[in-house]
């Protein structure tokens, strides 16, 4: 029944766009932040054909959208058909997060580095500051990551890619912020770093990049930027030579939980939605 107190608040609308996009979290993850923080939201997942991305993204705001988080294959794009980028999706060259402010225009974010920087020093108690990096992959999914890992200030930061020339590339770019080289695989002529963050698409065929054994000790954290059910093919090759072996399933909640503060101006706890994920991914499998 209706009152004189009643009116018609339709919750605020958000989305991630991707393709596929059935298998995506996000939709679980942010209504649990938003019954955490007790946010009025509704968050849906839409899945958009290759070139009907930004006429999707025109439809979403024209509609009263508030904002979008784009995964595979649509953030390089998001990244183009924004009118403002911030500094991190700037250099990112990517966006994941996507809002309108209140001049009509289209503002784009990335996240996925400080969700990585995130997982690493909050859940995982993991100082970045001095710490030699070799980042495994050269491709969008590093990039992303770049600076974000600079600003933290490690010792060294080296790339390490299949394809050697896409890793010197990227640390040309990027070498204003930091220590940072890039390679080879067969040109890695130092043992034991301190983190080895896996940054290809190899787990996702159950591959394992090229790596020399010996660039991971005992003490070194292998961090891979993938994350399943089961160990990935990553953390299964390296949790018996490295003190910690991880996956990036609290990278993916840290990302959505910096795009949530973004939107909503409001910061969820993380770890319980990190365990609840977990808890439905094994008991899916
Ligand atoms: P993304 O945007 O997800 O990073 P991408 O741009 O296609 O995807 O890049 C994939 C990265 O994973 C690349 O660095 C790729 O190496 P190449 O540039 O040499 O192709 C890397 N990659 C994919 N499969 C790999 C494998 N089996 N071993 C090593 N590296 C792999």
């Amino acid at each position: 029944m209706s009152s004189l107190f009643d009116f018609d608040h339709h919750p605020d609308q958000y989305a991630v766009i991707g393709n596929p996009i059935s298998h995506s979290k996000s939709p679980k993850i942010h209504s649990l932040f938003a019954k955490q923080t007790k946010q009025k939201i509704e968050y849906q997942a839409i899945q958009v054909d290759p070139g009907g991305f930004e006429q999707a993204v025109g439809n979403f705001f024209a509609n009263g959208g508030c904002g979008l988080n784009i995964t595979v294959p649509f953030k390089r794009d998001a990244w183009n058909i924004a009118d403002l980028r911030s500094k991190r999706a700037e250099l990112a060259g990517a966006a994941n997060t996507l809002l309108m402010n209140t001049d009509g225009e289209i503002c784009a974010e990335n996240t996925d580095g400080i969700g990585l920087v995130n997982d690493l020093s909050n859940n995982h108690h993991i100082t970045i500051k001095n710490k030699r990096i070799l980042l495994l992959g050269a491709g969008g999914a590093a990039r992303g990551v770049l600076q974000p890992l600079l600003y933290h200030h490690p010792h060294q930061l080296l790339i390490v890619n299949r394809t050697a020339d896409k890793a010197v590339e990227l640390a040309d770019i990027f070498s204003s912020f930091g220590p940072i080289e890039g390679c080879g695989y067969d040109a890695i002529d130092q043992q034991d770093f301190d983190i080895i963050i896996n940054a290809t698409s190899a787990s996702l065929k159950g591959d394992l990049p090229p790596l020399p054994e010996n660039v991971v000790g005992p003490k070194s954290i292998c961090y891979d930027m993938m994350y399943s059910a089961d160990d990935t093919s990553f953390v299964a090759w390296s949790k018996n030579k490295a003190q910690l072996s991880v996956d990036g399933l609290g990278m993916l909640v840290e990302q959505a939980a910096e795009s949530f503060f973004i939107w909503r101006g409001v910061r969820p706890d993380t770890q319980s939605v990190i365990a609840e994920i977990r808890r439905e991914l094994r008991s899916a499998s």
